[in-house]
């Protein structure tokens, strides 16, 4: 097993140290647990994709500092100095053309010229940025295609000896993964992922956000249609369970008669079904039930990213 490690000011240490020898280095984020690498040397990023099991053609997040560090690896317009101004440190990544002289892996941007680049908020992402003094490349800290990791033990239990240490830094305050502008080519910008920062405070500043045209090339290829998925088969829009069914609730109404039931959020908070939302997918799909059930869940602030999360892991698996 690897090591988990309380968040020492010691443990800081060792794992900024393990990062700038090319070891993998799993750290919490206010969204997901990232799993960190050196991003500027080609084996610390393989390693990454070795340890996920993640195809080489889907690009990773490299996280810096702050946005004068982001500035070093990209060129950031007038847009992308006001968002960045505004939202971060926090859950957001922008798509930006990558500098030639970036100094970032090649193996990272998986052929592209762009690259994405987030300043993460959580107070040991932080120190843990700080004291490597590298950007750090990291997917969520999850074997491809499965439920991210919301707790130092679920990337424990999902890949172990593959990462020397995982940083403890409780459950993730946000629950589920950046939101993904892309602001790499002239044009609106374009939501590639839906995520922990509300698409509704980015319009604010931005106007409208435009979509990814379908028919063209997947713009942020991690986007495939099965992903965040459990074992079990999930079912969705469920207004009661079916027989040997888990339900995956929202509200204060639910319905009786589940295999096993957990609650999102009883009043409804988004916030705080996002925050419950990958360990609770995590406990149905231990729960022996034969399939997950889900209520339908409203798409206004953090609901929109949860219903992607749960589209993606009710879809056909590739
Ligand atoms: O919250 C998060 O973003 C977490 C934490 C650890 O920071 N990270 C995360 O990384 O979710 P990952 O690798 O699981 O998702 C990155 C997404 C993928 O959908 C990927 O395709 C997209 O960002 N992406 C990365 N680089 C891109 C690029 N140059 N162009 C378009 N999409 C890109
Ligand atoms: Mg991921």
């Amino acid at each position: 097993m690897t090591r988990v490690l309380a968040p020492t000011a010691a443990s800081l240490a060792e794992a900024a140290r393990l990062l700038r020898e090319g070891r993998l280095v799993a750290f919490p984020t206010e969204t997901v647990y990232g799993l960190g690498a050196d991003a500027t040397s080609d084996e610390a990023v393989s390693a990454i994709y070795r340890a996920k099991g993640r195809p080489a053609s889907n690009p990773l997040i490299v996280h810096v500092a702050d946005a004068d560090a982001a500035a070093r690896l990209a060129v950031m317009d007038e847009r992308a100095q006001r968002l960045a101004a505004r939202f971060w440190p926090g859950p957001l990544t922008l798509v930006l053309p990558r500098r030639p002289d970036s100094g970032l892996s090649a193996a990272l941007s998986a052929g592209l010229s762009s690259v994405a680049l987030r300043v993460p908020a959580h107070k040991l992402a932080h120190a843990l940025l700080g004291q490597a003094g590298l950007p750090v490349a990291a997917p969520s800290a999850n074997p491809s295609g499965r439920i991210s990791p919301t707790e130092a033990r679920h990337v424990a239990a999902d890949l172990g000896d593959a990462v020397a240490a995982v940083l403890d830094g409780g459950p993730c305050p946000v629950g589920v993964e950046s939101t993904v502008i892309d602001l790499s080519r002239p044009g609106p910008a374009l939501l590639l992922r839906p995520g922990g920062l509300p698409r509704e405070e980015i319009e604010a500043l931005t106007g409208p956000l435009a979509l990814p045209d379908a028919a063209e090339a997947p713009r942020s290829p991690g986007q495939l249609a099965s992903h965040y998925a459990p074992r079990l088969p999930v079912r969705l829009d469920a207004t009661e369970p079916l027989p040997g069914e888990a339900l995956l609730a929202f509200g204060p109404d639910v319905p009786a008669g589940a295999h096993a039931t957990r609650n999102l959020s009883e009043t409804g908070d988004p916030c705080e079904a996002a925050r419950n939302l990958f360990r609770m997918l995590r406990e149905l799909d231990e729960s022996g039930a034969t399939a997950i059930a889900v209520m339908p869940i409203p798409a206004h602030g953090l609901g929109e990213a949860i219903r992607d999360r749960l589209h993606r892991a009710a879809a056909p698996r590739g």
